[in-house]
């Protein structure tokens, strides 16, 4: 593994109780980084910070809740990194098929939530002139899979929000970059039909899923001050799906 320095960096992981998200804590603090995750379920994240130290701390937080971000974001002291991980599938089936609740609730976790996290965490990062963004988006947002129209658009929005804030925050330096990853076996996967896994897989080059952690070394890199002269942009991490 190679060494990503981030040496007294503090960073906030939302959905950092297990897959991608406690990946990346992993290689945070195997970076000299510190971790406060930001998650939904208790009982992972009690799992979580055992596992990971004392150097990960935890808070149950459902992030589509404007006030309990903004509650957090208090609490969390001094931010370095975001890490906009915590997502949905919202499960699979024709765009005409699905129930308005499923498609509204999908974007309020996959895109409305990191827009609720970004507002209360860049005033702290404006006020110490640093920060690093990273969000988790998908390939699924610059294709548009079938029978993943509410995922997809999330995921493409997520895309826009990350386009859009970048801008806003150049030259203040704070850098905002996502990532569009491919499919990675996690427990996410419980969220989606077997015949959608199986196509996700049939669309990779490099013909297997990628790793939790290899996912985690792009963010990571993103997350760190070798990262310095990219902001608003799109890093593919797909085995060879994406052609732009
Ligand atoms: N695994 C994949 O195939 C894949 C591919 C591309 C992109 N992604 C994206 O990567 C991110 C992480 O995916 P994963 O596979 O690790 O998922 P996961 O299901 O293993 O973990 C997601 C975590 O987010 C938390 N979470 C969900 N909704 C929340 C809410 N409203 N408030 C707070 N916490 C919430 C969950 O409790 C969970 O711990 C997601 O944004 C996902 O869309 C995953």
């Amino acid at each position: 593994m190679n060494r990503i320095d981030l040496e007294g960096r503090t960073a906030v992981i939302t959905g950092g109780a297990r897959g991608i998200g406690l990946a990346t804590a992993e290689r945070v603090i195997a970076s000299g980084g510190s971790v406060v995750i930001w998650d939904v379920d208790g009982n992972a994240i009690d799992a979580a910070v055992a596992e990971l130290g004392d150097k990960a701390s935890g808070r149950v937080v459902e992030l589509t809740d404007a006030a309990a971000v903004d509650e957090a974001a208090g609490a969390a002291g001094r931010i370095d990194i975001l890490v906009n991980n915590a997502g949905i599938t919202g499960g699979n089936g024709k765009t005409w098929e699905l129930s308005p609740e499923i498609w509204r609730k999908t974007v309020e976790v996959n895109l409305v939530a990191p827009f609720l996290t970004s507002r209360a965490v860049v005033p702290l990062m404006l006020a110490n002139g640093y920060g690093r963004i990273v969000n988790v988006a998908s390939i699924a947002g610059k294709e548009g899979n079938p029978n993943a129209s509410h995922y997809s658009a999330s995921k493409a929005g997520l895309i826009g929000l990350t386009k859009s804030l970048g801008k806003e925050l150049a030259g203040t330096g704070i850098l905002v970059n996502c990532i569009t990853p491919a499919a990675a076996r996690t427990a996410i996967f419980d969220q989606m039909s077997q015949e959608h896994i199986d196509y996700m897989l049939s669309k990779i080059p490099l013909a297997r899923f990628v790793e939790p952690a290899e996912v985690a070394a792009m963010i990571v890199w993103l997350a760190s001050e070798d990262c310095s002269f990219s902001t608003g942009a799109v890093f593919d991490i797909s085995g060879g799906r994406a052609v732009y």
